[in-house]
């Protein structure tokens, strides 16, 4: 499958995290990553030309920082123009049809935190539920977010380990060797690590 990374960091050049999860995954044949706010600084969004983008692509990405419980503006910019009805949605807007959707995020809380018994109370899922419904109405399958908790208090090796898992995961999807369907049975894309794919794999879910 072509993977599509629409990466939204306002201020790539001072992030740590999702810096490391995008530098896995740049040069791969098969995912490509585009930099919203670079190509956007103005939020002018070509609107045909990531259409078009969309179209060439199985499985997109959103990749970014955690910004008050969602995505940084620019995501939700590009959201409202370039998913059009008629287009993505509507009786005719068919054009996402049987395409996959899924988050890779950083988080500033920690995983306690986020929970009903933690600060912010709710789960990252349930955050991130107006866009699991958006890819539904699209016709398009949510699959569950990949989330680096914590990720600038994280070590060295540790930030390296889940760049290396998340770029896994997108090169499975790419290889056909991760099933989509079965990573949608998870609540985070990471529990799935090792037991979808990797060794010891066996598909279960939770
Ligand atoms: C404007 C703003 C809003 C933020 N909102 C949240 C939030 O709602 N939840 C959270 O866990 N972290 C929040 N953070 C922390 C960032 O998610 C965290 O610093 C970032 O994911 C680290 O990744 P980076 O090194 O790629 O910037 C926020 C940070 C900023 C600047």
């Amino acid at each position: 499958m072509k993977v599509l990374v629409l990466s939204a960091h306002p201020i790539l050049e001072a992030s740590v995290v999702c810096r490391k999860l995008l530098a896995g995954i740049r040069r791969e044949a098969g995912i490509s990553v585009v930099d919203l706010y670079e190509r956007y600084p103005d939020f002018n969004i070509d609107v045909p030309a990531e259409q078009k983008r969309l179209e060439a692509a199985d499985v997109i990405i959103f990749q970014h920082p955690f910004y008050w419980y969602s995505t940084p503006a620019i995501l939700k910019e590009w959201t409202d123009l370039v998913l059009e009805h008629g287009w993505a949605y509507g009786r005719d807007g068919t054009a996402l049809e049987g395409k996959f959707l899924m988050n890779a995020l950083s988080t500033g809380g920690s995983a306690d935190a986020y929970g009903e018994s933690g600060t912010n109370r709710y789960t990252i899922p349930e955050f991130l539920v107006p866009i699991a419904q958006t890819a539904a109405l699209c016709r398009m399958t949510y699959l569950p977010p990949y989330v680096v908790f914590e990720g600038r208090r994280l070590e060295r090796q540790a930030l390296a380990e889940t760049a290396g898992l998340f770029k896994d995961l997108l090169c499975g999807l790419r290889d056909d060797r991760v099933d989509p369907k079965a990573l949608a049975r998870y609540r985070l894309a990471n529990n799935a690590v090792g037991k979808l794919y990797g060794p010891g794999a066996e598909g279960a879910g939770t």
